[in-house]
């Protein structure tokens, strides 16, 4: 990818939403709500994502679009001859370890994609579904396979500089995906019994709220924006200068939010309806949906369509995390972006084996208490996030003055003199002491 490459501002916030929305907002949001309280979890969530995370994302986009320079370069062009740039050093080594266990998640849509090819998703009994999901994460040849697979289709898309193609897919893709929910929330809304699901999901109950509670809707918040790890700096930097960067935040933001709220309307009420459990864990889109689609008329053409939108939308997010890898790795020497993509991706493959295992042969196997798939999503998501966009908040508060951060926010777009103000201070002061006490207070 070369500098200024996306084609047009839309360019820029269809990639930067693809980067967003994925599984994150789709199949891990549901299940960490879902057995976190449901309502309550999802309201702290909506919290976090407007209050830090919309605030940590405009700062991430200015470190990008002010220095035009990949994660770890961009830091160090602010704070030359500091430590700063290990901010941008931590960003890459956490895309390592997300996009190692994301791609296992992938390859598990791979798979239901394929099988929805065959019409062999539809029909079955809701036993049949639970069955179903259990043996393509626990079958160790074909839970590697679809990793591998996944991964591979990553690679080919981010050395391949086949980027302005995506961009151009997202385009209609999202579009897509986001009616095709839109149909499957009506469905489920209208199943019997489905008022229990909306009361679930919109009707908090803070009694079932903990200390970890906020620590996993910190982490689900972080890891729905795709914040912390330095990702939508890299994107930024492809940015031409002139944009307004808080509009774009909105859009990103508004459209995360939505597809969240979409995939909660989608599963809960069915979860009830079907006689569910809300706690199944990662099972839970994998096994509800399709039972929604079997409810529906041409459910077994929609469900193909609905599969193909997902691994579209999990591509667009996988791409982003390698790209950062890449990025830092050529420093925009576009004749080794070839060998550094398939390096990387590789690496990461094979970091992702015990994960793809730990659902079948490796699942008696604890490490902390955890199967190594938990352990590397916990210590990301509840750790290395936080700790990461805790620095970036640190970072632009300090070494940026409030004359440069305001013409680089104003840029492209009239903000208020207030609105920069309420941006600064959440930035300067509550995100740090918020992410901060919820760290060590869980
Ligand atoms: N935001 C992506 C999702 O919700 O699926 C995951 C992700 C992508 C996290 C890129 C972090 C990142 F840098």
């Amino acid at each position: 990818m070369s500098k200024n490459q996306w084609s047009s501002k839309l360019g820029f916030i269809l990639a930067a939403a693809g980067s967003a929305i994925g599984l994150g907002a789709i199949w891990k949001l549901p299940y960490v709500a879902g057995t976190n309280g449901g309502g309550a979890f999802f309201l702290i969530y909506l919290v976090f994502i407007i209050f830090l995370g919309a605030p940590l994302l405009i700062s991430e986009f200015i470190i990008g679009r002010k220095t035009q320079k990949e994660a770890i370069s961009a830091y160090r062009s602010i704070a030359p001859n500091t430590y700063w740039h290990w901010i941008g050093k931590l960003g890459v080594c956490t895309s390592i370890i997300l996009l190692s266990f994301y791609s296992v998640v992938g390859g598990w849509v791979v798979n239901y994609f394929l099988r929805s090819l065959t019409g062999s998703l539809s029909g079955l009994e809701l036993k049949e579904y639970q069955q179903l999901f259990g043996t393509i994460i626990s079958n160790p040849t074909q839970a590697v396979a679809a990793h591998l697979i996944f991964i591979f289709l990553t690679i080919i898309i981010v050395q391949g500089g086949v980027q302005k193609g995506i961009e151009r897919a997202t385009k209609v893709m999202m579009p897509t995906l986001f009616v095709l929910f839109i149909f499957l929330v009506f469905r489920s809304l209208t199943l019997e019994g489905a008022l229990e699901g909306v009361r679930f999901i919109l009707m908090p109950n803070f009694s079932d709220v903990t200390s970890k509670t906020f620590l996993f809707a910190l982490g689900q918040a972080f890891f729905a924006l795709s914040l912390g790890i330095s990702t939508m700096v890299t994107y930024s930097s492809y940015l031409p200068k002139g944009e307004s960067l808080p509009r774009s935040v909105a859009s990103v933001v508004g459209l995360t939010i939505l597809i969240s709220l979409l995939a909660g309307l989608a599963i809960f009420p069915a979860v009830f309806a079907f006689g569910f459990e809300p706690t199944e864990g990662p099972s839970l889109i994998f096994t509800v949906l399709p039972a929604v689609f079997n409810e529906m008329a041409f459910g077994s053409l929609f469900i193909v369509f609905f599969l193909a939108l997902l691994l579209f939308a999990t591509l667009t997010s996988s791409i982003s995390l390698l790209e950062i890898i890449v990025a830092s790795l050529t420093k925009g020497r576009n004749d080794l972006r070839q060998k550094k993509a398939w390096t990387a991706g590789l690496l990461i493959f094979v970091l992702g084996i015990p994960s793809a295992l730990s659902f079948g042969l490796l699942a008696e196997f604890s490490f902390f208490g955890r199967t190594f798939f938990d352990l590397l999503d916990y210590l990301v998501s509840n750790f290395l996030l936080p700790l990461g966009a805790l620095f970036v908040a640190i970072f632009i508060a300090n070494k940026l003055t409030k004359e440069e951060l305001y013409n680089e926010m104003s840029q492209g777009s009239s903000i208020t003199f207030s609105i920069f103000k309420l941006w600064y201070f959440l930035i300067r002061y509550i995100v740090p002491t918020a992410i901060f006490l919820v760290i060590v207070l869980r």
